[in-house]
């Protein structure tokens, strides 16, 4: 190793990540890349924890306090690739006297291009649709084929309206004409509300009842976990549909199968799964589903955008400066 590369902070990465972003990384750091892009194991983790400065991880990577408990440690900061950290025990990191960064505000519109998108492929049956014709089962237009439901004009209930929610917001009221109900215990200004054309309800059960497509964009917490149960998913219209772009634990995955079963509900589109990379089998037997594997953020352009923003809270750190995305 040369002197120059020994000088610089070494660094994990643990999945491949656009080449542009391992190329800047590699010339930053002493960067241990993952070209065969294999999730790392718990040990596989420690022993990146205790033989780097710093870890560059990602949602796959479960940063449990188990794992973090590892002896020495070595590593001081955890710079996640991604806006959600759940998959960091951020008390017991807190503990261990590590700095953890996210990447929020670059993916915001593709996570919210993602939640329309998936709104508009449910009720237009457009995964069916296409399921159909590849199967090579179209025989020709016929008017009453393969009929969805309008989105145009009714009322989206959202479940957080942090920055993801909002953008989804935006592109509902002003792009669809859509009635935006939400609830959010911390609700943006009301000038923020306004501009958004939004109606804020005092409890998730009002946007349940109330909704016709229902949206998920609260972080996973202890809060949130499950808080679409059964007896919430009850409360929602039978024509209404379940979009969840958030975190898959939110909504408890066998009550929603059986609700879907029971037709109490007309049909759900996710993105994000209760046991990733698992996917709940009855949910691929289901025509009313469409299903998607996490690709919130996925554009060759935010995730570059992601990689490069986890650099800059590595520079930072290292150079003795606050990182701007710090959340521990
Ligand atoms: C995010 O940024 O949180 C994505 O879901 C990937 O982790």
């Amino acid at each position: 190793m040369s002197a120059a590369r020994a000088g610089r902070p070494s660094l994990v990465v643990t999945r491949r990540l656009p080449a542009a972003v391992e190329q800047q990384l590699t010339r930053e750091f002493d960067a241990r890349l993952n070209p065969d892009d294999r999730a790392l194991s718990a040990a596989e983790l420690q022993a990146a924890l205790t033989s780097a400065d710093a870890l560059l991880p990602t949602v796959t990577d479960r940063l449990t306090a188990q794992v973090l408990q590892v002896e020495p440690l070595r590593t001081k900061i955890l710079a996640n690739f991604g806006v959600g950290f759940n998959h960091i025990d951020v008390a017991a990191a807190k503990a261990r006297g590590l700095v953890v960064t996210n990447t929020p505000d670059v993916l915001t519109d593709d996570t919210a291009d993602d939640a329309v998108m998936l709104m508009l492929m449910v009720a237009r049956r457009a995964g069916e649709g296409e399921r159909h014709v590849r199967a090579g089962a179209w025989t020709g237009w016929r008017p009453t084929h393969l009929l969805g439901t309008k989105v145009t004009g009714k009322t989206l209930g959202l479940i957080g309206i942090g920055r993801i929610g909002r953008a989804v917001a935006r592109r509902a009221h002003h792009g669809f004409g859509m009635h935006v109900i939400f609830h959010d215990p911390h609700p943006p200004s009301p000038e923020v509300v306004a501009e958004l054309g939004a109606e804020a309800k005092r409890t998730v059960e009002e946007v349940l009842r109330e909704a016709d497509f229902v949206s998920l964009h609260s972080p996973a917490t202890p809060e949130t976990h499950h808080l679409i149960d059964a007896s919430r998913l009850a409360l929602m219209k039978p024509s209404a549909f379940l979009i969840n772009t958030a975190r898959g634990d939110i909504v408890d995955e066998a009550a929603l199968v059986a609700a879907l079963k029971a037709g109490r509900i007309a049909g759900a589109a996710l993105d994000v799964f209760e046991r990733e990379p698992q996917v709940s089998p009855e949910l691929l037997t289901l025509e009313n589903v469409v299903l998607l594997p996490h690709l919130g953020s996925a554009t060759q352009e935010t995730r570059v955008a992601m990689g490069l923003r986890a650099l800059e809270n590595l520079k930072a750190f290292f150079s003795g400066a606050p990182p701007r995305d710090r959340v521990v």
